[in-house]
């Protein structure tokens, strides 16, 4: 696997086999690896020619500094897990390289209805801090395909919506992919290393309720079943 810290070199690397229109797919993280990101690193070599993995903790999209100050960081392990997996290509950048004039917003994303629900509503400016770097890392990397998890539905639909406000639907392929889960239910998430024992626990019981939800949906009445 070769690194890359500056978008300079990456591009020379990559432009004759952009030139030779080779499927380049790319995977963008913001590392801490674990089987669910490898999956997605799986499914982009059995698709393309080139598979590029990066790997940039943005401080555009926590809107929470404690958050950001606490994200694992793990940056060996992540190089030997992606090596093992015969990535082609690690992008490592730099806080500077990506934002060599600040990392203030410099436009704003009509992200519509999406941005009004869930993480949107609760984590103000989250999204548009994705939108800010996926715009930034796509136009770096020129992907045929991106791989992204099923996990982070919300942001599947915001970077779907960014990918149409950058009117490269026809250029760029979004794969959405199956989340892993722990063997209690929990999904992988490299944030999961942070929850306390009872908070663990009380997270797997998410997805088994959910499940549970689905099962007898059928045969109760709604009511009972949010009462259950
Ligand atoms: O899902 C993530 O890890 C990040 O939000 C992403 C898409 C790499 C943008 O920083």
């Amino acid at each position: 696997m070769t690194v890359f810290k500056t978008i300079k070199d990456l591009q020379f690397y990559l432009a004759p086999f952009i030139n030779d229109g080779l499927n380049i797919g790319f995977v963008p993280t913001m590392g801490a690896l674990h089987q669910g990101h490898l999956s997605l690193i799986d499914e982009s070599k059995n698709q393309n020619q080139i598979t590029i993995c990066s790997i940039f903790v943005n401080p555009t999209q926590f809107n929470d500094p404690k958050d950001f100050e606490k994200y694992p960081i793990t940056i060996e392990a992540d190089k030997s897990l992606l090596n093992d997996r015969n990535c082609d290509i690690l992008f490592l950048p730099s806080v500077n390289e990506m934002y060599p004039n600040g990392t203030s917003l410099t436009r704003n994303y009509d992200l519509g209805f999406i941005e009004t629900v869930f993480d949107g509503r609760h984590r103000p400016g989250h999204f548009q801090g994705v939108c800010q770097v996926v715009e930034n890392l796509l136009r770096i990397v020129q992907p045929t395909n991106l791989y992204l998890g099923q996990k982070d539905y919300q942001q599947c639909m915001v970077i779907a919506k960014l990918v149409e406000l950058m009117s490269w639907n026809e250029k760029l392929t979004i794969h959405i992919c199956s989340t892993l889960r722990e063997t209690d239910g929990l999904a992988m998430s490299s944030r999961n290393v942070r929850l306390a024992d009872i908070e663990r626990k009380q997270a797997s019981a998410i997805y088994k309720s959910l499940l549970a939800t689905k099962s007898k949906f059928i045969e109760n009445e709604f009511s009972k079943l949010i009462e259950t």
